[in-house]
């Protein structure tokens, strides 16, 4: 079984192709290396004994994802990462976000209909659902408008996914909505590369640790938390990478044409700045500087996953505890300031 995976040297899709491997699946990378490094490719065959398949392609030249998909003969599935991903950057830079994140999808969407690969699993986020008023939020929730035009590119592609299915009644598709990915893998060679000034939590805090940054910024202490800061569900970068696996297989073992599903994955408990800071100083016996500074515009209150649908349908549940997701968070810092 051959499934492509787009943006497949990034953070979330290296740790799903290892997974993908150690599974019997064989894997296409296509990535444009715009956000990461070739080195990947050996480290992911470090871990698995295999190295994937690799295309240096944009998804959005679609001759040249054309071309990738038959230069690898029959692509059972798809598994689309390639995207932007940060919030700011998306609020400066606004048509590069609707293009990239937008243009590609329909990029790869024409591809997989001229050459018959039916079955996708789109990375998709809890940022759908905004602010959301009844915690914890289920896939049934209603969904707000997004805060930023990243937020908006994975709403629309959402949109898009599901009227590409009623057109063309052959395809299905799993709409997994993140949470807050963290950690890296437990060999330490691959994980977060961010570049530049982390904007996400986790980074963050391991670059302060290492002595990287001199000190963290907790964003507001004054919400209506038992702590005053914010509340994510932190998930497991390899546990959410296992929920990419399941929903393949399930959408490859049931017939499902023509079907839509939506998982939220997450682990079910929400956890603050502060909870989060403590338990990393704790788990990894290392300080962290941090101050208390003011909200960050955007930000919301907070926000945790039911997942009782994802653990029910596809059987995945996030089982890492955490205090291995926070060294296994910490070891990666370690490794690449080598
Ligand atoms: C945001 C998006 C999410 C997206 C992710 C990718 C929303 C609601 N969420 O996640 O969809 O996938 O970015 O980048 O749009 N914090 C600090 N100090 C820091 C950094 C963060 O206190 O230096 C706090 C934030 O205020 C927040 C929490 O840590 O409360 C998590 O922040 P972050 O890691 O940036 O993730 P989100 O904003 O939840």
């Amino acid at each position: 079984m051959k499934i492509l995976v787009t943006g497949g040297l990034g953070y979330i899709g290296s740790h799903t192709v290892v997974e993908l491997q150690n599974e019997g699946f064989d894997v296409v990378i296509v990535d444009n290396l715009s956000n990461s490094e070739i080195s990947v490719l050996d480290r992911i065959e470090a871990i698995t004994g295999k190295k994937p398949a690799f295309e240096n392609c944009d998804v959005c030249n679609t001759e040249a994802l054309r071309n990738c998909f038959e230069t690898h003969g029959k692509i059972d599935a798809v598994i689309h990462f390639a995207a932007y991903k940060a919030v700011g950057e998306s609020v400066e830079n606004s048509l590069n976000y609707y293009k990239n994140n937008v243009g590609g999808m329909i990029s790869l969407l024409e591809v997989m209909k001229t050459c018959g690969t039916e079955h996708l699993v789109f990375s998709s986020s809890c940022t759908v659902y905004g602010q959301p008023d009844v915690l914890p939020v289920t896939e049934l929730s209603p969904l707000k408008k997004a805060e930023s035009p990243y937020g908006n590119t994975k709403a629309m592609c959402e949109d898009i996914i599901r009227d590409a299915i009623i057109s063309y009644k052959s395809f299905s598709a799993n709409l997994l909505r993140y949470f807050n990915p963290i950690g890296a893998h437990p060999s330490a060679l691959i994980g977060e590369l961010p570049k530049g000034i982390p904007n996400n939590l986790l980074p963050f805090v391991t670059q302060t640790a290492v002595g990287l940054r001199k000190e963290l910024s907790v964003f507001g202490d004054d919400y209506n938390t038992p702590d005053g800061s914010c509340i994510r569900d932190y998930i497991y970068v390899v546990d959410l990478a296992k929920a990419h696996v399941c929903a393949l297989k399930r959408m490859i073992n049931i017939a499902q044409n023509g079907n839509c599903e939506v998982f939220n994955v997450g682990t079910g408990n929400g956890v603050s700045v502060l909870e989060i800071l403590n338990e990393f100083m704790k788990a990894n016996g290392v300080n962290v500087p941090y101050k208390i500074v003011g909200r960050r515009s955007g930000d919301i209150e907070k926000v945790w996953a039911d997942t009782t649908k994802v653990n029910e349908v596809l059987g995945w549940k996030a089982q890492t505890p955490f205090i291995e997701v926070l060294q296994s968070a910490w070891r990666w810092e370690k490794k690449i300031r080598g």
